[in-house]
């Protein structure tokens, strides 16, 4: 289908400025500490190595590296290096930009048929998510037996750094009128809490749309202690397995841009020192299973070796949010706005907006060639998308005067599985989700595309809709695109299960493979090995808060500072 001429979508091609001057100084040494990996020496030693410098991991080294010493490994390379990159109107190409292995975007696609990415860049999934900054739920809090005080402290640290209120504009204004008018209330106004009703929340663009990033908290480290490597591939965690004690971490193996190896090992007869998975829900179980730790049978059959402990639940309990956009052609212009407003009902889905996204058609065909590409290798069928690239044919960058109402939904209660295919860090394990196998996932799917349509359809947003054009009917707008690999079983929206099932796509907030209980105690600490934790999403039970990277930060400063004084208690 030709999306550029469907009368309903009505796309207004408006702008063509997106790409002008992408300007690239090289800034590898924004910090004085942030190096490329080749200038590491063949062998370190240090008091904490945390394998990626995410969302996670940056607030954790900033931390750690007030009382001790610190490497961080991160695969990707800065975010300093393009700032125009992640400017707010960037959003979407940054985010499908994956041509090289440089790209701060991979992609993978799981064996649910729906593309997804992984962040590779210092900072992660702050460098490429939609902004948006909401705290966890309040019962996280007695879940964990965490301190509320330090809880509170450690969100403030981060937000103190790069979290803004946003600037409240027309389209935002008419969506929340009409969240109200649907009956998510009350109105709770600007606030970084998780409530019910509808809410302002916080934002790590600036006014002028320039994102701050996880990267930026690394202003807190220490200059003199921390050492942050980019393009740093980790292959390897070490261990030590003497007689029948239990096996310890010491060390970790990672091969630079020119592909040489080096070592880094934990600081001589330091018993406090520790290793820190903190490289996110897919490759801290991969890394795991890499390094000997996972089930040992399958470990066995990718010829892993040695294999130091039989781990059953590494890779388990793999979950995934099923995102559903609505897109709104608006008869008059929108403001440039990506999440600012969240609804929070009384039902188990979070309702978001953003409006006027810009995308490069260019960029858009470079993302299904990839896909394509991937898709030969993995030996999936693939005629919708060749389909769409020769409907392609326009080079322009589009400013979208549209509007887009999505909703999350929340936990998910649906599990799934990762499993390596090769013993190759750089490739993408096969993840599973199961997106919908459990029948309370679908009810809320559908109680949240029947809020989306009532906002549509009601007096606060009409002004952002053409006259006769109604919620239901947009819904059919995504049926006929190939926004992902699922069977297709409708080609109307009578059935709204079936619709959930059928147009699947993510919000990018995929969590567990090293769930809390499972794989990690409460502490962090890898079940049966000592001086290693995983501080990240991968350890999570379910996605905090409407957006999760607040609370992801948080860990990392909560754990940096708990890991501390218990450095210091020794
Ligand atoms: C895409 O990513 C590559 C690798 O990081 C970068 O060189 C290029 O400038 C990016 N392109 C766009 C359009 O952002
Ligand atoms: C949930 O909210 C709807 C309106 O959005 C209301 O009609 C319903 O009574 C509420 N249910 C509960 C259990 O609070
Ligand atoms: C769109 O962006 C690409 C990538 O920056 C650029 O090469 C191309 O000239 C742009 N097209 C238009 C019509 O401005
Ligand atoms: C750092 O370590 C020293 C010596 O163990 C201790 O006196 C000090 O309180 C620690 N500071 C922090 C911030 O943990």
């Amino acid at each position: 289908m030709d999306l550029y001429n469907s009368p309903l979508f009505r796309l207004i091609l408006v702008a063509t400025f997106i790409f002008h001057d992408l300007c690239s100084s090289d800034e590898a040494g924004y910090y004085s500490f942030l190096k490329d990996a080749t200038s590491g020496p063949t062998l370190s030693h240090f008091d904490y190595i945390i394998i990626g410098g995410g969302t996670a991991g940056s607030a954790l080294a900033a931390t750690l590296s007030q009382n001790a010493t610190v490497l961080v490994l991160e695969r990707g390379g800065s975010p300093y290096d393009n700032p125009a990159a992640t400017d707010i109107g960037n959003f979407a190409n940054t985010l499908i930009n994956i041509t090289d292995p440089n790209s701060w975007s991979q992609l993978f696609i799981s064996e649910d048929g729906v593309f997804n990415t992984r962040a590779r860049v210092l900072g992660g999934g702050t460098v490429l998510n939609a902004g948006f900054y909401s705290r966890w739920e309040d019962e996280f809090v007695a879940e964990t037996g965490w301190v509320r005080e330090e809880v509170e402290a450690a969100y403030e640290w981060v937000e103190k750094k790069l979290v803004f209120e946003p600037h409240i504009k027309g389209w935002q204004t008419a969506f929340i009128d009409g969240l109200l008018e649907a009956g998510v209330v009350p109105y709770n106004g600007f606030t970084y809490e998780h409530v019910h009703g509808t809410k302002v929340g916080g934002t790590i663009f600036d006014p002028d749309g320039h994102r701050h990033t996880a990267a930026d908290l690394l202003e807190y480290a220490n200059p003199n202690t921390i050492a942050v490597y980019l393009h740093a591939s980790v292959h390897k965690i070490l261990f030590t397995t003497k007689g029948n004690s239990r096996p310890k971490a010491y060390g970790v193996i990672f091969q630079d841009a020119n592909g040489v190896f080096h070592t880094a090992e934990l600081t001589v007869q330091d018993a406090r020192s520790e290793v820190i998975l903190s490289a996110g829900a897919i490759a801290s179980p991969q890394l795991l299973m890499l390094s000997g730790v996972g089930p040992a049978a399958h470990l066995a059959a990718h010829g892993v070796n040695p294999i130091i402990l039989d781990h059953p639940m590494v890779g388990q309990g793999m979950g995934d949010n099923p995102m559903h956009p609505v897109f709104i052609p608006s008869p008059k212009p929108v403001e440039v706005s990506l999440v600012q407003v969240v609804g929070i009902p009384n039902f188990s889905s979070y309702i978001e907006g953003g409006s006027g996204l810009s995308l490069s058609i260019s960029l858009t065909r470079t993302f299904f060639n990839g896909v394509l590409d991937l898709l030969n290798k993995l030996k999936f069928p693939s005629q919708s998308i060749s389909n769409l690239l020769k409907s392609l044919d326009l080079g322009l960058n589009v400013t979208t005067q549209a509007g887009v109402i999505i909703q999350k939904v929340s936990g998910p209660l649906s599990r799934g599985h990762l499993e390596l295919r090769n013993t190759n860090p750089d490739d993408n394990p096969s993840v599973t989700f199961n997106y919908y196998q459990d029948p309370e996932d679908l009810n809320n799917c559908v109680k949240g595309l029947s809020a989306i349509i009532n906002v549509i359809d009601s007096k606060g947003y009409s002004s952002y809709k053409y006259p006769g054009v109604n919620g239901r009917g947009l819904l059919n707008l995504i049926l006929a695109l190939p926004i992902n690999l699922r069977p297709r079983h409708i080609t109307s929206t009578s059935d709204l299960k079936q619709y959930c099932m059928d147009t699947t796509m993510t919000i990018y907030h995929y969590h567990g493979g090293c769930q809390v209980g499972n794989v990690v105690d409460n502490d962090y600490k890898v079940l049966g090995v000592d001086a290693l934790r995983v501080i990240d999403a991968s350890t999570f039970l379910k996605s905090p808060g409407t957006n999760p990277q607040a609370t992801i930060m948080m860990l990392g400063r909560y754990m940096g500072q708990k890991i501390l004084r218990e450095r210091e208690a020794f």
